[in-house]
């Protein structure tokens, strides 16, 4: 029980990720605040969630819009009376070449990626200085290293790594702890959707050549990441290889990217 009554926001938590990560957090004691757009859909987990055992609420928004941000803080303060944490986890990401991805997608992916990232932790932070609590950025392996027919969600998920640097050293003296994950290719949830180059919303496309990490794992790895306060951590062995040769022979990962942009385009 090492959430025991630690009230918690998981920003995009009907499914995925933010779902495993709330079910967890909920068998580890903490008080737990859903979100995510889709009210029906988060109604769902909200109710699975109940039967877990802890106190849960939920409520719908979006990140993108601050005042969403503000009522989706509000809410949480009003139900449970102080925050221990907020996860930034709503995220969406994006298939097709810079050349070819309608520029609106572009717009989509920092609006919800970015400034869905700031947006809650602006509203958050009042109440988390209180309790020394925890913000929790949810960044990927694409932040690591520009990955081409991604460039959008690479750019958007590198920003995070900016955006946690500076906001650690302002928060230094207010003891406000800040964590970056770079999550790496993880079990998608059956509903999980994406933008095209079109930026019509598809199912994720098949990844099943690279072995994912189960969400199950990924929510364990993050909870620990706050239990013991870590900045930074580089999920997977693949998104650890990334990092390091990315970090001292990037003249090595180049070619490996171009060569399978290359593939993938010629089987397209
Ligand atoms: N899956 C992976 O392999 C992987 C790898 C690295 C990093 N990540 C990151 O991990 C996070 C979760 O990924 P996932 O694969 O679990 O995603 P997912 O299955 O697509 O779930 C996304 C969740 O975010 C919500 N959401 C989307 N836009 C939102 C918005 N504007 N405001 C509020 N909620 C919003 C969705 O519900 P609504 O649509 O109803 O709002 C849903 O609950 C993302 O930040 C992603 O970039 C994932």
């Amino acid at each position: 029980m090492r959430l025991k009554n630690k009230v918690i926001i998981i920003t995009g938590s009907s499914i995925g990720i933010g779902r495993t990560m709330a079910y967890e957090m909920c068998k580890q004691g903490a008080k737990v605040v859903l979100n995510a757009r889709n009210a029906e859909r988060l109604d769902r987990t909200y109710q699975e969630m109940k039967k877990v055992g802890n106190e849960v609420t939920a409520i719908a928004g979006d990140v993108s819009k601050m005042a969403d941000c503000q009522k989706i803080i509000d809410h949480a303060i009003e139900i449970f009376g102080q925050l221990d944490g907020i996860v930034n986890n709503a995220g969406i990401s994006m298939e097709g070449s810079v050349e070819d991805l309608d520029s609106e997608v572009f717009r989509k992916l920092m609006e919800v990626n970015i400034l869905g990232s700031i947006y809650p932790t602006k509203a958050a932070l009042p109440y988390l200085k209180k309790t020394q609590g925890s913000v929790i950025f949810i960044g990927s392996a694409a932040g690591i290293r520009g990955i081409p027919n991604h460039a959008a969600y690479s750019t958007s998920k590198m920003a995070l790594t900016a955006l946690a640097e500076s906001l650690k050293i302002e928060l230094k003296e207010s003891k406000v702890h800040v964590g970056l994950a770079y999550v790496g290719f993880t079990e998608n949830d059956p509903e999980k959707t994406i933008y095209d180059k079109d930026g019509k919303i598809i199912p994720q496309p098949s990844r099943d050549f690279i072995k994912a990490e189960s969400p199950e794992k990924v929510a364990k790895r993050i909870i620990n990441m706050i239990h013991k306060r870590k900045f930074k951590e580089v999920f997977t062995t693949l998104g650890k290889l990334n990092a390091f040769m990315n970090r001292f022979f990037p003249f090595v990962v180049e070619p490996i990217l171009s060569r399978n942009y290359y593939k993938n385009k010629k089987e397209e």
